[in-house]
């Protein structure tokens, strides 16, 4: 089985996890592939949802295409729970995200939700976070202050780049992306807190205080299914 194969997996099990809830209320969706494959496999049932919130143009877009209606956060004031990948996620259900990006309005709608649902296949699946390169949404004009300040955690610093051409990568709100390579996070609510209190940050991709309460986990033999206490 295929990496798109589990990804898929994990879209249809989150599919039957979300339809599980109450109808009429409005879900939080995600960014990513892994959110692609439950966006599309939740579209033919996007009716027991008054609406859904999203976590990036990209997903918006995809929702709208599949005809879901798509609520501004301001207009929302619970969600039952909310959907989305990781880049890694570690026993306890802390994650890295923002692989693709949208780390700030994820980490807003998982505030907002009873429930973070986090789908991913085991590759993600770590002991320890930090393989992956931490994310730090940044205010550009602080890109050199910021990157002083994160060096300090040991880290090897890299402004993230667009895939083509020289220019910085710009996120949905206007902002650039610091990547820290390197980290061994072993206490993510401290590395969070810690970054969290450098000015010109706007989000961090470690989420250790919005960590998963349930995790659906697809390997060769099926969806495993984990909840975090
Ligand atoms: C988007 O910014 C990320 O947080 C994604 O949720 C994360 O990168 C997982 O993406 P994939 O499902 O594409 O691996």
């Amino acid at each position: 089985m295929n990496q798109d194969q589990l990804k898929q997996m994990v879209g249809e099990a989150a599919r039957d996890e979300v339809l599980k809830l109450a109808a009429g209320q409005v879900l939080g969706i995600g960014t990513g592939s892994t959110a692609n494959c439950f966006i599309d496999a939740l579209a033919p049932h996007r009716d027991h949802f008054l609406g859904a919130v999203s976590s990036s143009n990209a997903t918006t877009e995809r929702l709208l295409k599949h005809g879901f209606k798509v609520l501004n956060p301001n207009e929302v004031t619970s969600l039952p729970a909310y959907v989305d990948g990781a880049d890694e996620i570690d026993p306890a259900g802390h994650m890295i995200k923002g692989g693709g990006g949208a780390l700030t309005r994820e980490k807003i709608i998982a505030s907002m939700a009873k429930q973070f649902i986090c789908i991913c296949d085991s590759s993600k699946q770590v002991p320890v976070l930090g393989n992956f390169a931490l994310p730090v949404e940044i205010i550009p004009l602080a890109q050199g202050v910021v990157t002083r300040e994160l060096e300090k955690l040991g880290g090897k610093i890299s402004l993230r780049m667009q895939k083509t051409g020289q220019e910085p990568f710009v996120t949905d709100n206007a902002g650039w992306i610091l990547d820290i390579a390197g980290l061994q996070i072993a206490n993510p609510e401290q590395t969070e807190f810690q970054i969290n209190q450098i000015a010109g940050v706007i989000a961090v991709g470690l989420f250790a205080k919005e960590k998963a309460d349930l995790l659906l986990v697809s390997n060769a033999a099926g969806v495993e299914r984990i909840i975090f206490k």
